[in-house]
């Protein structure tokens, strides 16, 4: 390595203590690192930093990247099915007894312990990753193009992102701590202070990358991919380098997918109803709870009027000369 896992680690150590610090969701506070917030419980940030040190790109990765609550369990499912539906047999997926996220890890936690370090590395190409970093903060060997890697990006509308995000984090909030009201986590959410947020910036990052590199970068919507899963999961694969062949389209394999990757499917697995995901050393979280309702518009059953009203005009505001709306 050109630096060291030990100078890295004191870069890493000096830094906390000099970062502008928040009210956390989940734990007690958050920390703002090049205009992004993280949780130094998750170790994501010391994950940001090993990473631009110390990974090493192949030209066949595919990186799915989201902020958090906008899809990435159900992504993680239909791109691992789809990137290797030439190994399996549906009976006998691979879906059915591992869930989503022990197929696919999160590459913003492999720099945590030698034995991920190490696992990562040996993974055989094409490997799958996923990652909550933005794009501002990835290395720049991975996102120059050429990298040759691959990203797939999924955002949502930050009002359903609030209500998913404010009620899975009061699930795994420590009892210690006293409840967040959604009207704090509201406040927090809308002045970007939230887990990898501000939520505008994380999708303006990659929608403004997949503009300029629309090789590199698929930009897809939640709202999208429910409303039309065959036409999204074409494309993806398509994007992944593995498109669907007429006889595969014949055989109905694109919808057999959908299917297996369903919230029905996978929320009703015994794999995805109980235990716990670990992510890192010091992050486990309830498998089920990534699993709740899987709609879109379910905000309109907590945000008030005025709720809605004010994130709306931030996405506005934010997205103003993007060419995106949510
Ligand atoms: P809700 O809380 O609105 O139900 P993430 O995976 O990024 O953490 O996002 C979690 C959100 O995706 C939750 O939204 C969850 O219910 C939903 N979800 C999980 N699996 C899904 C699937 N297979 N299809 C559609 N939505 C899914």
């Amino acid at each position: 390595e050109a630096i060291s896992f030990q100078k890295t680690d004191e870069k890493y150590r000096d830094l906390i203590p000099t970062l502008p610090k928040e009210k956390g969701w989940m734990v007690e506070h958050l920390l703002q690192y090049n205009g992004y917030w993280f949780s130094p419980s998750t170790s994501a940030l010391k994950g940001a930093i090993f990473l631009q040190h110390h990974f090493k790109p192949r030209p066949t990765d595919v990186l799915l990247a989201t902020s958090p609550k906008t899809g990435t369990t159900w992504l993680k499912a239909l791109i691992f099915a789809t990137m290797n539906r030439a190994n399996f047999e549906l009976s006998n997926h691979p879906l059915l007894t591992t869930g989503p996220h022990g197929l696919v890890p999160f590459f913003d936690f492999i720099f945590q312990d030698d034995d991920s370090i190490s696992s990562h590395r040996a993974l055989p190409s094409p490997r799958l990753f996923a990652t909550h970093f933005p794009y501002s903060l990835l290395p720049e060997i991975v996102t120059t193009s050429s990298s040759g890697c691959r990203f797939v990006y999924i955002c949502r509308n930050p009002k359903d992102v609030l209500v998913s995000k404010w009620l899975f984090m009061s699930k795994s909030r420590p009892k210690e701590l006293p409840n967040l009201s959604l009207e704090e986590a509201f406040e927090l959410f809308c002045r970007g202070v939230s887990h990898f947020g501000p939520y505008w910036d994380h999708v303006l990052g990659y929608w403004k990358a997949s503009l300029e590199s629309p090789n590199k970068v698929l930009f897809l919507k939640y709202e999208d991919m429910k409303n039309d899963p065959v036409v999204h999961v074409r494309r993806l694969a398509e994007f992944i380098g593995k498109p669907f062949s007429a006889e595969e389209e014949r055989n109905g394999a694109v919808e057999e997918i959908i299917r297996l990757c369903s919230f029905e499917n996978l929320s009703n697995l015994e794999v995805n109803k109980g235990g716990m995901q670990k992510f890192s050393p010091e992050i486990a979280v309830d498998k089920s709870n990534f699993f709740r309702k899987g709609q879109v518009g379910d905000w309109k059953n907590y945000l008030t009027e005025e709720m809605a009203k004010r994130i709306d005009q931030i996405s506005d505001e934010k997205l103003l000369g993007s060419g995106l709306r949510f």
